[in-house]
């Protein structure tokens, strides 16, 4: 990577960091005062009215800013078929966590990740709420308000803190797997968590705070700014069964380092295969 490229990386950043402050204000002004919550795929699958406006709000700034990128986000791209350009594409998710969010559950935040050349090089995800910013730019480093963030190299699976999801669509083969694979860690690890939030869940893992993470049902929205934050703080971001990471195929593994990866990979005892984005 030049130092052109870094140079240009980083005036993406700080644009997209001043939007990601701005969608956290309108987050903190709504929260608990959502009128219209409707439901997606299922139940468990919601958008309220805020998701609608950040993102239409961050989709109208890049595209006045920078008319060539292109642009995917989860209120607007679901329906479509999208898929990665050599052009910068930024790749948002305007709340992710919303079950939480309509909760007042306070782990939920803004999500915008960049990807050049189809690899995601700019990750930044704020949540208002616990007042959490985090950043990272491909070889540069990874930062949680300013200050560097590195993984707590954990090597064993049996002394991991564990992050897991239910997900929030109720596809039958992705459910299964989730119970299957929660009743397998369950005990041979410190613990299992689920928190609500795929990016914050990713952030957490880069900042020391748990060990590990994997889903399978994710999209690209979820995972591509948290993807960058938590590389470049020394976490291991792979496939489920530690291919490389591919952001359309739905499932990702995080963890502090190679050979807990590979332990958590080898106790899931299903791997399902979902429908490409
Ligand atoms: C959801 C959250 C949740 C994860 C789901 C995602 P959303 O995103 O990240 O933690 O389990 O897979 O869809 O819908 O709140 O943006």
């Amino acid at each position: 990577m030049t130092t052109d490229t870094t140079e240009q990386y980083r005036e993406w950043i700080n644009f997209g960091i001043q939007l990601a402050k701005r969608a956290g204000t309108m987050m903190v002004t709504a929260s608990g005062r959502n009128t219209s919550i409707e439901e997606k795929s299922c139940a468990t699958d919601l958008v309220t009215e805020t998701d609608k406006a950040v993102e239409a709000y961050l989709f109208s700034e890049i595209k006045k800013k920078y008319p060539h990128h292109k642009t995917i986000g989860e209120e607007s791209s679901s329906d479509t078929h999208y898929e990665l350009s050599d052009e910068a594409t930024w790749i948002i998710d305007p709340v992710d966590g919303t079950m939480n969010f309509v909760h007042t559950f306070d782990f939920c935040c803004v999500s915008i990740g960049i990807t050049h050349k189809k690899e995601p090089v700019v990750g930044i995800v704020y949540n208002p709420f616990l007042n959490k910013l985090f950043t990272a730019i491909k070889n540069c480093g990874s930062y949680c308000n300013g200050s560097p963030i590195h993984v707590r190299a954990t090597s064993s699976l049996k002394d991991a803190l564990v992050i897991v999801e239910m997900g929030s669509d109720n596809e039958n083969n992705r459910r299964d797997a989730v119970c299957a694979n929660v009743q397998a860690l369950a005990w041979k690890c410190h613990g299992l968590r689920a928190l609500g939030s795929a990016a914050m869940n990713i952030c957490t893992v880069a900042s020391g705070q748990a060990d590990a993470y994997f889903e399978f049902g994710l999209h690209c929205w979820d995972m591509a700014a948290s993807a960058v934050i938590a590389s470049e703080a020394g976490a291991v971001v792979v496939d489920t069964q530690l291919g490389p990471l591919d952001l359309m195929n739905r499932r990702i593994l995080v963890a502090s380092s190679e050979s807990l990866a590979k332990q958590l990979s080898q106790t899931l005892v299903l791997h399902p295969q979902l429908k490409r984005d």
